[in-house]
């Protein structure tokens, strides 16, 4: 009831004010009313709907996406809203500052978000520690990233440092590696570089599992911004190393669907509506190589139960939102949950 409020009233008043302050008001909002004995005013009831993936159960298909709650401090008020897994993070071995605000743009006539936030993070350590103190019971995934001081060819041991830390609070770790706003990172994405990269974080993930007595499953998150050519080979090996999930996608650098448009030629990833079709179109392309190997979390554009319905025809398990998230509020989620 409280949610079907959201789009005609409290967006227009929230949508007058800089994004990224909004963005911090309503973390410290949902950090603090989480954990209180009003925590119910947050409360959304939506269907159960179980789906196994990468050997975990999720009580419904419908995820937050990673970047949302980077230092993973508003779990517990974000999983009142009913979704089935949030992903926190991406986080990195050391807090950094990410780039100069500002960084964080709507683009209001297309539904759209264009970010350059560079993974601002407060660090794996604190990220930890707000894992640890929340009592939500779903599933958390984890998401790291690289220093952006750290050079390319020491990044492998970024990603290391970080599974090592996170691997027993996740449920599941996604290794992010498409970003736009790291300088190189996508760089990780190709040829020698991801073949090493996916083979260390595969034998960091045997000794791990040894050691904890639990096997917490990797995810790989790519970009839409790849030619047919490199997701083939980025298939071939993910098929190679038996990677346990593919994440597609991260945010756009085009700007072929928002030409023109109020803040359009802000540099950054583009993510929302305009990003829908070239996600899933990635997606569609991904599921012919991978069959049923691997399971695909779709993530790009979905704003609506179709838009969702559309990333599972094409061969999505799980699927996750954000901008959606942040145009129609809470209700989304039971709208998605409800009817999909
Ligand atoms: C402001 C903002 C920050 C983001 N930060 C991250 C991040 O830290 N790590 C990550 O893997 N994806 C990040 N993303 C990408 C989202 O997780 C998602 O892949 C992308 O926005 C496409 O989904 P959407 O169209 O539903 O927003 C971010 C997106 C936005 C809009």
């Amino acid at each position: 009831m409280l949610f079907n409020l959201y789009e005609p009233f409290i967006r227009p008043v929230i949508f007058r004010f800089d994004p990224e302050f909004i963005h911090e008001m309503t973390m410290s909002m949902l950090h603090c009313l989480g954990r209180s004995p009003f925590s119910f005013l947050l409360s959304q009831k939506v269907a159960y709907k179980p789906v196994d993936v990468m050997g975990l159960h999720f009580k419904n298909p419908v995820g937050l996406a990673a970047g949302l709650d980077k230092n993973a401090v508003a779990i517990d008020g974000l999983g009142k809203f009913g979704f089935g897994f949030i992903e926190v993070g991406t986080v990195t071995p050391m807090q950094q500052p990410g780039n100069p605000k500002k960084r964080l743009f709507r683009v209001v006539p297309a539904h759209g978000i264009i970010n350059r936030m560079g993974f601002n993070n407060d660090g794996v350590d604190a990220l930890i520690r707000h894992v640890e103190e929340s009592s939500y019971d779903g599933i958390i995934g984890i998401n790291i990233g690289k220093n952006k001081l750290t050079p390319l060819e020491k990044s492998f041991d970024d990603y290391l440092i970080c599974m090592d830390r996170v691997y027993r609070h996740a449920d599941y770790i996604t290794v992010n590696i498409s970003s736009p706003n790291t300088p190189d990172l996508r760089k990780l994405q190709f040829g020698d570089y991801f073949d090493t990269l996916l083979s260390k974080l595969k034998s960091k993930q045997r000794d791990l599992s040894e050691l904890h007595g639990k096997y917490v499953p990797l995810a790989v998150k790519i970009a839409p911004d790849v030619t047919d050519d490199e997701l083939s080979s980025m298939a071939m090996s993910l098929l190679k190393h038996h990677m346990d999930a593919v994440i597609a996608t991260n945010t756009t650098v085009s700007r072929e669907e928002v030409y023109d448009m109020p803040y359009s030629y802000e540099t950054g990833g583009l993510s929302g509506r305009p990003l829908l079709e070239k996600s899933t179109e990635v997606i569609r392309k991904l599921k012919r190589i991978l069959q049923e190997e691997i399971p695909i979390i779709g993530v790009g554009g979905i704003d609506s139960v179709m838009s969702a319905r559309e990333k599972i025809n094409a061969g999505a398990k799980l699927v996750q939102i954000y901008t959606g998230f942040i145009y129609h509020g809470p209700k989304l989620v039971k709208d998605i949950v409800d009817n999909i």
